[in-house]
């Protein structure tokens, strides 16, 4: 495996920089950190912190906030915990108010707590708050507090700002656009997570419980320093219809396909890939059927995948393939053009072909513009995920019945088409049988 690498100071600084231009000196921009969150009782979740302020600095602790003020002498501040050797002891390293300023380039830093007596004092005069309002209720009022504290001192002459916008604006246009380092840490992540793929489908047979697969996930990605990027959906039979399954708890049964949707996460950037394979090694006549035609939609909506085409033109590509293919097989009746403006392949085909992917794994980003599907461009990272799913209807053959599946990649548009960087991992019929059949 390739070496990990990392994004650079500089990197971080740079985006710092871009987005204060973006602002301009009149405004503010504050970020606060994400919270542990408690699993249950003493026991916390593994910290993951808020992927915008991660973005913008770096910085992996809790009861943080970072504060942009363009044009100011200090343009990044970084309110967070000071440095306690108890608290070291019990819960870990922390970088404290010098590390925030040696290792992450904050240019002052401050202890959380004093943060309500200095932040109204870099609000002065800033006519605009930029900052992710309405995610967390605490953190909208205490900016208000903050911003009314001024409001108080207007006839000393002091203005308050009064504007607040979603940072989201230029922000997560900005993270929609992925670095080379960026590309390379997605690389990374689709690789780890494709070895995984590999390894399930080598081990899966029979009798298994669905839990086992996703074992042989978690291993992996560890073993590479990495986690799930989302909790993986490990379906055989008719849980491979439950779009959402994570229970993950059913015995894998001889006959049933399996579906896996399960990515790594690299530094908090993402993978995510989907493969559908056979219990037992082999697929059945029905099931070929039904792989094939996700699989031409798949390569239908890659190949729409295009700078310069709309963010829905690989969904109606995918949708396109998928109709046809199900009136073929006599899953749908009726005209193509019929079924496809009156959405009559949903009962089959309820979800949309992909999201944009990144630091989440349904990352940031506008779909349209103006109200229109926004062009895809160089740098974008999406994926690719048609889908067939076929409850139990006294309609339908029965010989259809739980089959669901669903086959997903990772692509970045480039300047001349894209690039899957989830390529390396095995989605024809033969050659997932092939895999199957080889040692580990
Ligand atoms: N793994 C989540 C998704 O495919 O959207
Ligand atoms: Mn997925
Ligand atoms: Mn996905």
């Amino acid at each position: 495996m390739q070496k990990n690498i990392k994004i650079s100071r500089q990197e971080y600084s740079d985006r710092r920089r871009r987005l204060m231009d973006l602002v301009g000196n009149d405004s503010i921009i504050i970020i606060p950190s994400a919270d542990v969150k408690v699993r249950n009782r003493d026991a916390d979740f593994a910290f993951r912190q808020d992927s915008d302020f991660l973005y913008l600095t770096g910085f992996n602790e809790p009861q943080s906030v970072a504060v942009l003020i363009p044009g100011l002498e200090a343009e990044f501040i970084l309110f967070c915990r000071e440095k306690d050797p108890q608290t070291e002891l019990w819960t870990g390293r922390m970088a404290g108010l010098k590390g925030a300023v040696d290792d992450y380039d904050a240019e002052d830093a401050y202890p959380l707590d004093d943060i309500d007596e200095i932040l109204p004092s870099l609000m002065q005069n800033r006519k605009k708050v930029y900052y992710s309002i309405g995610h967390n209720t605490g953190f909208d009022l205490q900016v208000i507090a903050w911003v009314n504290s001024l409001r108080v001192k207007v006839r000393k002459g002091i203005q308050a700002p009064h504007e607040f916008i979603l940072l989201d604006k230029y922000l997560h246009e900005m993270r929609l656009f992925k670095s080379p380092v960026e590309q390379e840490l997605m690389r990374h992540a689709a690789k780890v997570s494709i070895s995984a793929h590999e390894k399930a489908m080598r081990v899966c047979q029979p009798e298994l419980m669905e839990y086992e697969i996703d074992a042989e996930y978690l291993y992996t990605f560890r073993k590479h320093g990495m986690e799930p990027a989302y909790t993986s959906i490990v379906g055989g039979g008719e849980n491979a219809c439950i779009l959402h399954y994570i229970d993950n708890n059913a015995t894998l049964k001889d006959g049933d396909l399996l579906l896996i949707d399960a990515g790594a996460e690299n530094q908090a950037y993402a993978s995510d890939i989907t493969r559908t394979f056979p219990v037992n090694g082999r697929f059945s006549e029905a099931q070929r059927q039904l792989y094939q035609i996700v699989l031409d939609a798949q390569y239908a909506a890659i190949e729409q995948s295009q700078p310069g085409n709309n963010w829905d033109d690989p969904h109606q590509a995918a949708v396109r393939v998928i109709a046809t293919g199900l009136i073929e097989l006599g899953l749908l009746e009726g005209d193509l053009e019929e079924i496809i403006k009156e959405e009559k392949y949903k009962p089959f085909y309820m979800h949309k072909t992909g999201h944009w992917l990144g630091l989440d794994v349904h990352d940031v980003g506008d779909y349209k513009l103006n109200g229109e599907w926004r062009k895809l461009e160089a740098g974008m990272v999406l994926t690719v995920e048609p889908g067939i799913y076929v409850s139990p209807d006294k309609n339908i053959d029965e010989k259809w019945w739980n089959i669901g599946i669903r086959i997903e990649d990772d692509v970045l548009i480039t300047e001349n088409g894209n690039e899957v960087i989830t390529d390396g991992l095995v989605k024809e019929i033969d050659d997932i049988e092939a895999l199957m059949q080889s040692e580990s």
